[in-house]
């Protein structure tokens, strides 16, 4: 089992994947693992969803799959049973907290306040997702944080791109930063995989690691 803390640093982006089939999910996600990207979180917000993360663990068995969106205990058993070896959601409740402590499910919970990291602090989580990173406070609310929690880290997601990137990814409290930046959708609704295969490869360059 990879810990949240661990999988945090195998990528300086952990791409945000909203998919519609399990196809798909297979050929963009490899466009985004052959060109560097090693970690997926594939989101509970289409049907096909956990069929998506089944297919995608079995094509790319050396990436790291994951599941976000997960809001409900429900969804975090429905994940790991699909395959997914961690889970984010974009808040955290006492009964989810619980849920994936007893089910063993690696986790990164949202918080966007100083109080929701505090809670998420005594419940035993020192990696959460800060989400709605720029609407949320960005840069200077993280640094903000980092004065009085300095034991956290973060993953800044919600309206990250990869030219905001490096000034989170500067911080000493943020390892990785999420973003659904490198999987657009053209004007036929589909995600062209050589596209994000070029967007993945600047990523990486860029962003290093
Ligand atoms: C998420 O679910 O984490 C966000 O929707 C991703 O945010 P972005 O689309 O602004 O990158």
């Amino acid at each position: 089992m990879t810990d949240i803390k661990t999988i945090m640093t195998l990528a300086p982006v952990i791409p945000v994947l909203n998919y519609k089939s399990a196809e798909e999910a297979v050929a963009v996600s490899k466009a985004l693992y052959d060109n560097g990207l090693k970690v997926l979180e594939i989101t509970l917000r289409h049907p096909s969803a956990l069929e998506s993360i089944s297919a995608v663990a079995k094509a790319l068995p050396d990436a790291v799959v994951g599941a976000g969106t997960v809001l409900t205990p429900e969804l975090a058993k429905q994940a790991k049973d699909a395959g997914a070896v961690f889970g984010v959601s974009p808040g955290l409740t006492e009964t989810l907290a619980d849920a994936v402590k007893a089910l063993g499910f690696d986790f990164l919970p949202g918080v966007a306040t100083l109080s929701e990291a505090m809670q998420a602090r005594e419940w035993g989580f020192s990696e959460l997702k800060f989400f709605p990173a720029e609407v949320a406070g960005g840069v200077p609310f993280l640094k903000a944080v980092g004065s009085v929690l300095p034991d956290l880290t973060f993953c800044p997601t919600g309206g990250v791109t990869e030219a905001s990137a490096p000034t989170y990814l500067a911080l000493d409290n943020v390892a990785v930063v999420g973003g659904s930046w490198l999987t657009p959708r053209g004007q036929d609704g589909k995600i062209d995989p050589a596209a994000v295969g070029a967007l993945a490869k600047s990523a990486v360059a860029k962003l290093g690691r």
